[in-house]
């Protein structure tokens, strides 16, 4: 067994062995078998957070907040130890973390919680990087209050430019959401720039660290946003558990979405008072599994150092960017390979004539898994002037060999799809 801190020698290239993942393990990656490039839609999942899961049901299971006996009392420490620790990854206090299912639930508790600030003729002030997690919940509150949603539009990089921040931030912006790192591009926002421009209009700010989290060192003080969301699944954690960000002062502003048992102080006939941030936005039994096990993945990610996450993110993105470049009938889109800019391990592309699905399909039959699609991102994926994408996500087990598969597999898409296309047809 694996246990946290003892992890096997990654192979030349890879930030974390494969093998520590039973999944990879399983699929022989890194050996000629899968090329898993689908991390940014999940993660796969190391021992330890597995390990973690499966001992909290047989040794401690009992519901947090909830019981005076023994092991109620062990569920609510490690309930509240998996929110310490999961604050520290992100450079903020136990007390500003609430644990939620996930980045859209927070996201969606943050639209209608702050809704009621929003009024006819504000704004809400989005990126047309976001995911549809991040403006879907906008919209709505917004058309429900009078407002309006405004678009700050980044240029084919995906870079958002200064004057688009300043000639959509203004007086009438109550709230701005962007995202920290796109999802389909893999670039980094200019968040600092982009506080500065709300602090500026007097407008509250919530990222969308469902990406960051999981591929750069992530300070919420610094970054100095109001609120932010991220989920577990995709920081090598668990499905189904999430947090949401407040920061202190400012959670004063939410309005639970959710009401019920635990988030409550005093409950009369006709009437309630709830409690303050978070337990007041944790109503219903919570995920304490998948809490314990999200921030088992916070402890795995700390061990593996957030600069060295990043870079190793960042090198394997330059080797998929450039080598897309090289290849003729691949279009990359989003960061060239050799521009400046900071990005994650993530890379848009296509297979010039070949749907992106079937780009995908063929790719797949090479044993390398690339997501396909929209990628929840609409808007974007129409001002990259696509209708589809298909893009490759690395995690700290990719290492430069799989990179190099990849790219031999899109080198072959277009003969592979060929092939597909004419044995549907049979
Ligand atoms: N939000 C996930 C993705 O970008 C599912 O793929």
């Amino acid at each position: 067994m694996t246990r946290e801190g003892a992890h096997p020698s990654p192979p030349s290239g890879a930030l974390a062995a494969p093998e520590d993942f039973p999944l990879l393990a399983h699929e022989a990656a890194g050996d000629g078998g899968l090329v898993y490039l689908d991390s940014a839609a999940t993660t796969q999942k190391p021992s330890c957070v597995l390990e973690t899961l499966d001992a909290f049901y047989r040794t401690v299971n009992a519901n947090p907040h909830r019981g005076a006996h023994r092991l109620g009392t062990a569920a609510t420490e490690a309930l509240e130890a998996a929110r310490r620790d999961v604050a520290r990854l992100v450079g903020a206090d136990a007390d500003e973390i609430a644990f939620t299912s996930g980045t859209t639930c927070a996201l969606n508790q943050l639209a209608y919680g702050l809704a009621g600030l929003l009024h006819p003729g504000d704004e809400v002030a989005v990126s047309l990087l976001e995911h549809h997690s991040n403006l879907v919940p906008w919209l709505t509150v917004a058309r429900i209050a009078g407002a309006k949603v405004r678009h700050i539009v980044p240029d084919r990089q995906g870079r958002i430019p200064d004057d688009e921040i300043d000639r959509v931030i203004g007086p009438r912006t109550r709230i701005v959401a962007v995202s920290h790192v796109s999802n389909v591009l893999g670039c980094i926002q200019p968040v600092e720039r982009i506080v500065r421009a709300a602090r500026g209009a007097d407008a509250l700010v919530v990222l969308d660290c469902a990406q960051s989290v999981a591929h750069l060192p992530v300070d919420l003080h610094v970054l100095g946003a109001d609120f932010a969301a991220f989920s577990g699944h995709k920081m090598y954690g668990p499905m189904g558990v999430g947090a949401l960000y407040a920061r202190r002062g400012a959670a004063v502003a939410l309005q639970p979405l959710l009401r019920g048992g635990g988030m409550v102080e005093a409950v009369f006939e006709q009437g309630f008072t709830f409690k303050g941030f978070p337990a007041g936005l944790e109503a219903g039994t919570p995920n304490a599994a998948g809490a314990i096990g999200m921030a088992a993945a916070a402890r795995f990610l700390e061990g593996l150092g957030m600069e060295a996450v990043h870079a190793h993110g960042e090198t394997l993105a330059r080797r998929m960017a450039a080598g897309l470049a090289a290849i003729p009938s691949a279009r990359l889109y989003g960061p060239g390979p050799g521009g400046a800019e900071e990005r994650c391990g993530i890379v848009a592309f296509n297979v010039r004539g070949v749907g992106a699905d079937l780009a995908a399909h063929a790719l797949d039959r090479r044993n390398v898994a690339v997501r396909s699609g929209a990628h929840c991102a609409q808007p974007l994926v129409r001002h990259l002037g696509a209708e589809a994408v298909c893009r490759a996500s690395a995690g700290v087990y990719t290492s430069e060999r799989d990179v190099d598969r990849f790219l031999e597999a899109v080198e072959a898409a277009r003969q592979d799809a060929a092939s597909l296309m004419a044995a549907a047809m049979l």
